[in-house]
């Protein structure tokens, strides 16, 4: 039997104490809507009790905002457990990365002080190139009215390539001789595509090449076989928060197809994007909004009347993070919220921005859709059903006291509370944790979420 050791060449000091290890390995975050649920605000809370935060999937379309102590952060790459100093943060193999963004971001987060020497990339990752953003972008003008409204970051081009067996995998910039010729067939065919069908400029071979080459040299210090580290904290009883990036109505298979992202964003992707057996991981939250928000294109069936849904998204600055576009506005739609929760099979759930909600007089919920005068409690396959679906609305009473910071459940207005239990009942998921604000202590802990 071969015994496995592998040393993180002296960078992987949490081996040495474990914060919850005795309780359990894995345990993963996942946004429940169309992303922008506030995962990175929860990530940053959780992460004080963990070793290790992971990404496992998306690249930098996502957008996680974290702001405590040392300042207000937006993540693209980053894990957001990076703020605490005994905590691990690793770029998984299922994630796609820009290596230019990932080295701004990181060279950002020193000169503000964040030790970023916990951080770890898996080799396996693919990288995007500067060919997939320029063809996100005109794969996009090309849909004209059918545009996916993507983040133009060059994500889905990346993943198309990874399955298409072309794609460059991080630990590849690492070799410059066997990268040469698997770079210039790439670019040929890519360039045919540029030139012929979208009439733009080819890619110089040579220039892209130097560019791969200067990054693996800066990416050298971050680049693991990281499924090997997660297999050996797993098995030193390491606890593994895994940071889930988009959304459940985001995932390529279970989401609004095609209006979703390229990867795998709901729970079915960690394994795959991490290297790690289902088993290990062993519970799964999903992060709701306490109303739906969508950014991009694609049916929301509960959008709000515009006057609502504009002061919402100004008083709340409902903006995208990673493109500051204006993310259109919904009631909380519970046969989403139940069709996530059963995909990922929640075994808990987070609900945030209920403070979002305060002095509303009435606030909706979406409990059933009717499509051509029938009913219908399911989450329905096709987009083209999905856009006639009109939702069916259980009408509660709003609450005027304010539950902005609020920390302690006792303190919630009886009205906010009768709404919580409502979404509970109707997500089949027990809520333990609600934020009412975006600070990490605006927080209330109703019990463990494991
Ligand atoms: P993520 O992509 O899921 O991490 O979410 P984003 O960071 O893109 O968007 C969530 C936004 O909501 C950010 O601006 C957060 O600072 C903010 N936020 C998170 N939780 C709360 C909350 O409970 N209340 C309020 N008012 N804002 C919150
Ligand atoms: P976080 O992790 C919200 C959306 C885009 C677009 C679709 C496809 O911050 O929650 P892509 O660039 O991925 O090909 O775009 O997916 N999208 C997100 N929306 N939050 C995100 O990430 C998103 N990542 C992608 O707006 O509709
Ligand atoms: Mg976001």
């Amino acid at each position: 039997m071969i015994t496995f050791c592998y040393t993180a060449g002296g960078h992987f000091p949490t081996y040495l104490s474990s914060k919850r290890g005795d309780l359990m390995p894995a345990y993963v975050l996942v946004g429940a809507q169309w992303g922008d649920e506030g995962k990175g605000k929860i990530v940053d809370y959780l992460a004080a009790q963990t070793d290790l935060v992971v990404r496992y999937a998306g690249g930098n379309n996502a957008g996680h905002t974290v702001i405590n102590q040392m300042g207000t952060f937006s993540l693209h790459l980053v894990p957001s457990g990076i703020f605490h100093p005994e905590t691990t943060c690793i770029i998984g193999n299922g994630v796609v990365l820009d290596p230019a963004v990932f080295l701004a971001e990181i060279s950002d987060l020193r000169s503000r002080g964040v030790d970023v020497s916990r951080v770890f990339i898996s080799d396996r990752a693919h990288v995007i190139m500067p060919y997939h953003i320029l063809l996100d972008q005109l794969e996009e003008s090309a849909k004209g009215g059918l545009a996916i409204g993507t983040t133009g970051k060059g994500v889905g081009p990346a993943y198309m390539d990874k399955t298409a067996r072309v794609g460059i995998r991080a630990g590849e910039l690492l070799d410059p001789i066997s990268l040469k010729p698997r770079l210039q067939q790439v670019i040929q065919y890519k360039n045919s595509i540029l030139t012929k069908i979208y009439n733009s400029e080819p890619f110089d071979l040579e220039s892209v090449f130097t560019q791969c080459v200067e990054w693996g040299k800066q990416l050298k210090e971050f680049l693991r076989p990281t499924e090997l580290l997660l297999q050996q904290a797993i098995t030193h009883g390491k606890s593994i928060l895994i940071e889930g990036a988009q959304g459940t109505l985001l995932d390529l298979d279970h989401g609004t197809y095609p209006y979703v992202t390229s990867s795998s964003s709901s729970v079915a992707g960690i394994s795959g994007g991490l290297g790690i057996p289902p088993r290990d991981v062993s519970a799964v939250i999903g992060v709701f909004k306490a109303y739906c928000t969508r950014v991009g294109s694609g049916p929301i069936p509960t959008e709000m009347p515009t006057d609502i849904g504009v002061d919402i998204r100004e008083r709340a600055w409902e903006y995208g993070t990673t493109t500051g576009r204006a993310r259109r506005i919904g009631w909380f739609d519970a046969v989403v919220g139940r069709y996530s929760s059963r995909i990922n099979g929640f075994t808990s759930a987070v609900l945030t921005r209920l403070d979002v909600l305060d002095g509303m007089p009435t606030v909706r919920i979406c409990v059933g859709y009717k499509i051509n005068g029938e009913i219908v409690e399911h989450f329905p396959s096709t987009t083209t059903l999905f856009e006639q679906c009109e939702p069916i609305y259980e009408d509660m009473d709003g609450w005027n006291e304010p539950t902005v910071g609020v920390t302690q459940l006792s303190q919630l207005p009886k009205e906010a509370m009768r709404y919580v239990k409502r979404l509970e009942e109707l997500i089949e998921c027990p809520i333990r944790l609600i934020s009412t604000g975006p600070n990490r202590e605006e927080t209330i802990h109703i019990e463990p979420l494991f």
